[in-house]
């Protein structure tokens, strides 16, 4: 069995994806590499605050529920994304809370969390309990979050979602964060006070957004010194991306990307999982995002696999 799922149970790491619960539902081949390549999944969007309840008070976990059904069927464990974020929050929250006091507020954040994680009890194996919460600067974002509540929004919500699921790894989720610099560096103060604290922190997930015009530097080291806090770590979305049309010379680069990436999780004793964000060039959320840029992912847009894919077969 060459798998990825198979050869990353070698070494004892998970391998995940992103997963498109509208192509898991309609496109066979995705389904079925989405069962046989990966042993972990990640909910692209349905376990997010909008999807979940996008009316004030009823809650819609259908989509969520079908794909840790799907999970447990094929024996994979659920990364789940995510719940204290600033972005793809409900309308009727967004246009409510400018004129909401501090404590109102808190107490939907707080209902939100409890009510997520206690419906999954059981079923997740990590939770990006906040996601993205510093600017590139290493500032803290000038979120709803933080201009009402201030800092403290962060410790509450690790908090709350322990007490709603104590068993589940509760992990702070950033982009940009790969390698050491301002971002990366406020982070890791963040998390040292969180532990120095008793807040509880299990991980940190470096999302892995990579772009073949950016250099990657030190991204090893960078988890290593994280682990050494006493936390797990994990890499959660990673893509590489590019300018189209590709080249030879920008996909051999995107062939080292994902193989120094998944080298530097083999090599970090931590590093508990190793998360593409989805895979099939064509359902990727990069040319969406990025104008004139693609071919993110490991497989085309035919659902062959590509050369990238090759590349973590052989770092495996
Ligand atoms: C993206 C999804 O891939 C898109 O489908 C959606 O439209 C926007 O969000 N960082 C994250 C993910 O933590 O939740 C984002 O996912 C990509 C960036």
């Amino acid at each position: 069995d060459t798998s990825l799922r198979a050869l990353a149970a070698q070494s004892g790491l998970r391998i995940g994806t992103a997963v498109n619960t509208d192509a898991l539902a309609s496109d066979d081949a995705y389904r079925s590499i989405t069962a046989t390549q990966f042993s972990s999944v990640t909910p692209e969007n349905v376990m997010k605050w909008e999807v979940v309840e996008p009316t004030q008070g009823t809650y819609d976990w259908s989509a969520a529920d079908r794909l840790v059904a799907f999970a447990e069927q094929n024996d994979q464990l659920v990364r789940g994304h995510t719940l204290v974020w600033h972005s793809q929050l409900p309308a009727w929250l967004t246009a409510a809370a400018p004129s909401m006091s501090a404590d109102q507020l808190r107490a939907i954040l707080k209902k939100h969390v409890i009510d997520e994680v206690t419906h999954f009890r059981g079923k997740i194996w990590q939770w990006d309990v906040v996601n993205e919460a510093f600017n590139d600067d290493g500032t803290l974002r000038d979120s709803i979050w933080l201009q009402k509540l201030g800092p403290s929004y962060i410790e509450d919500a690790f908090r709350w979602a322990h007490q709603a699921d104590p068993k589940a790894l509760l992990f702070y989720n950033d982009y940009n964060i790969e390698f050491t610099g301002p971002k990366s560096n406020a982070v890791y103060a963040l998390v040292r006070d969180l532990k120095a604290k008793g807040v509880p922190i299990d991980g940190v997930g470096f999302q892995t957004h990579l772009d073949t015009q950016y250099p990657l530097p030190d991204l090893q080291s960078n988890l290593q010194r994280f682990s050494d806090l006493g936390l797990k770590v994990a890499e959660t979305e990673v893509d590489v991306r590019t300018t189209l049309p590709v080249t030879p010379v920008e996909q051999n680069a995107q062939v080292g990307g994902y193989t120094s990436t998944l080298q530097a999780c083999l090599a970090v004793r931590s590093c508990l999982s190793y998360t593409v964000w989805g895979f099939g060039d064509a359902y990727s959320w990069v040319p969406g995002v990025f104008a004139g840029e693609g071919a993110a992912t490991i497989y085309d847009e035919n659902l062959q696999p590509k050369p990238e894919y090759t590349a973590l077969q052989q770092t495996l």
